[in-house]
């Protein structure tokens, strides 16, 4: 066993250990292990062993642990040890600071992806509409997407789809710990698929798609590449598949000036916009960037029909 093992089964003994050596042990268990935000990660669990808020950790810093506590600690160190999501382990994630509920059936919602809520927001809020404001959200995972616009619009419906049956039930239970469920509805199936009589519908579609090269699954962290669904992540082998389809279809679920609203890997700009060129019925894509500054999101607009020929 290596020596840090050591160290920390050391420090789990049956003898008593304050919040603040806890704290310390753990995140020199965690760094030595190579996870990345070692103390903010040795904070969660402990937070999550005791059942208390993180800041609360510091306002007991010398209390002893209980050994059940202890034990309880020790065993979510060892899960993040062996690079589970910090998420998975604590069965929650931040999201457009709403609290999401997450399994490994799901993508951990990224900070990146509220840019194409934010986006999406914008251009709902322009749509001059006298009915709810109708979004298609292909691919939702967790309901991120879909749950933020329903908490954000008051005015607005959404059709959420994924393949994935055990990730609409994490969707659905989020839609009903935010109170969007009524307005959200839930359906299993292939892209497209579950919507198919609702042609010339949807005033928007919005995704942020598998969009992972098959190649480059291998280099990413291990948190990603081992723990979380490859159906969430891989895209085939130059990553684009989804916009592929997206691109082959959206027209035909769109009002005239409908959007689609898409998230797309930093390199991808050029791509999607030239597969939205190729769709032949949208106007000349924008690419929107994040905090990073890296591309991040691409919209479109359909072009009404008398405005193509
Ligand atoms: C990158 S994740 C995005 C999840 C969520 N929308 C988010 O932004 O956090 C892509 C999602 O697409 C779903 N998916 C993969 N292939 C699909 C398909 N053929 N049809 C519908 N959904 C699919 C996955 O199950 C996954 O939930």
């Amino acid at each position: 066993m290596q020596r840090v093992e050591l160290q920390i089964e050391e420090t789990f003994a049956p003898r008593p250990v304050a919040v603040r050596q806890a704290l310390q042990k753990g995140t020199e268990f965690l760094s030595q292990m190579g996870a990345a935000s070692a103390r903010l990660d040795a904070e969660l669990l402990l937070s999550k062993a005791l059942g208390c808020t993180k800041e609360r950790l510091y306002l007991d810093y010398e209390m002893a642990l209980e050994t059940a506590v202890k034990d309880l600690y020790f065993s979510l160190l060892q899960r993040r040890a062996r690079r589970e999501p910090l998420a998975y382990i604590t069965g929650e994630r931040e999201f457009w600071s709403l609290r999401f509920h997450v399994t490994p059936e799901v993508l951990v919602p990224r900070p990146e992806t509220e840019l194409l809520v934010e986006v999406t927001l914008e251009l709902a809020k322009r749509l001059e509409k006298n009915h709810p404001i109708k979004i298609l959200d292909l691919g939702t995972g967790s309901g991120a997407i879909a749950v933020s616009l329903a908490k954000e619009l008051d005015d607005i419906e959404v059709w959420a789809t994924d393949l994935s049956a055990p990730a609409l039930e994490v969707a659905r239970s989020n839609a009903l710990r935010h109170g969007g469920s009524e307005k959200i509805h839930f359906i299993e199936g292939d892209m497209f698929c579950p919507v198919r009589g609702q042609r010339g519908f949807f005033d928007m579609v919005v995704s942020n798609p598998p969009y992972v090269r098959q190649s480059e699954l291998q280099n990413l962290a291990p948190e990603v590449r081992t723990w979380e669904p490859k159906l969430a992540l891989v895209g085939g082998s130059d990553g684009l598949d989804f916009y592929r389809r997206i691109m082959e279809e959206a027209d035909l679920y769109l009002t005239d000036r409908g959007i689609v609203a898409l998230e797309i890997g930093a390199d991808m700009g050029s791509d999607v916009c030239r597969l939205i060129a190729s769709a032949g019925r949208f106007s000349p894509a924008s690419v929107y960037q994040d905090y990073a500054g890296r591309d991040r999101v691409v919209v479109a607009r359909k072009l009404p029909a008398d405005a193509i020929y």
